[in-house]
């Protein structure tokens, strides 16, 4: 079976999600960093389909990797964040942000992007039509560095599961990396965002193609008249690549991997858990 689009967007917005199995995943866990480019009309050869999933099985997984992320002990940022930011939004979304990591204003209130360069965010969105709801929007790291510094490497790698189970869930036909750190984490490459924003690519994220969208973060914007500017041009743009709807999916494998099943219960895990109410910091719509 090759994997197929199971939602139809128009303005970034779910419209009608096919499906509802309760297809187990039968695909292995796989890395955040990038298997390639994906070469349009040439599908990406061995690896199996992804899952569908309705959408109160997508919320309910998605609960279950947060409910693991708030106890997160992975990274010595444990010992001096207030919160653990796991992201909000739409659990649905086609389009999904990923930004750094969490500051002062999001470490207190659990929640992505409140701050300034959140009121850009949603500002942006607004010229483009949507809003908070319609998008999911998560951060490279889940808990705050210290005094904003940079996530240091130990801590991206120690968080980087988090964001794969989140990018795996979601299924996003679009991801707008914000600024270097989830660029350079996502395309597995150390190319900086001044030569990459505004570039679409398709890249295969896990089992799945997403078109890929390397921006500025807004933080960068507030202060520099010229950042702003291009971050406003290149997120214009956005409607457009989400108009183009998911891009051609690797091919899938005809049949089950027998040796995955136990990489199958792991990733299964947390839907087993689902009784755990949600947080209000989830957010989830
Ligand atoms: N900057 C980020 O990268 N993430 C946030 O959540 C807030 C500011």
């Amino acid at each position: 079976m090759t994997a197929s689009p199971n939602r139809i967007s128009g303005a970034g917005r779910v419209v009608e999600r096919a499906g509802g199995s309760l297809t187990p995943p039968h695909y292995p866990l796989w890395p955040l960093a990038n298997t390639g480019v994906v070469a349009l009309g040439r599908p990406f050869p061995g690896l199996p389909s992804p899952p569908v999933r309705s959408s109160a099985e997508r919320r309910e997984l998605l609960k279950g990797v947060y409910e693991e992320a708030r106890g997160c002990v992975r990274c010595p940022l444990h010992h001096t964040r207030t919160t653990v930011v796991f992201g909000n939004g739409n659990a649905n979304a086609d389009l999904m942000f990923i930004g750094e990591a969490p500051g002062a204003n999001e470490d207190r209130m659990g929640l992505p992007f409140v701050g300034q360069a959140g009121k850009l965010l949603d500002k942006l969105l607004a010229e483009i039509g949507m809003e908070r709801n319609d998008v999911f929007v998560a951060n490279t790291l889940k808990c705050r560095p210290p005094d904003n510094r940079d996530p240091h490497p130990n801590e991206i790698e120690a968080c980087q599961e988090y964001l794969r189970r989140q990018v795996d869930l979601i299924e996003p036909t679009v991801i707008c990396t914000l600024g270097n750190f989830s660029t350079k984490l996502l395309r597995a490459d150390s190319t900086g965002i001044s030569r990459l924003h505004g570039r679409a690519e398709i890249r295969v994220i896990g089992p799945r193609a997403v078109r890929l969208y390397p921006l500025y973060h807004p933080a960068a914007a507030l202060y520099t008249s010229s950042t702003l500017e291009a971050l406003r041009m290149d997120f214009h743009r956005i409607p457009e690549l989400l108009a183009l709807g998911p891009p051609e999916q690797p091919r899938a494998f005809e049949e089950p991997i027998p040796e995955l099943d136990e990489l199958l219960v792991e990733i299964q895990g947390p839907a087993g858990a689902g009784e755990a109410e949600p947080a209000a910091q989830l957010g989830l719509f």
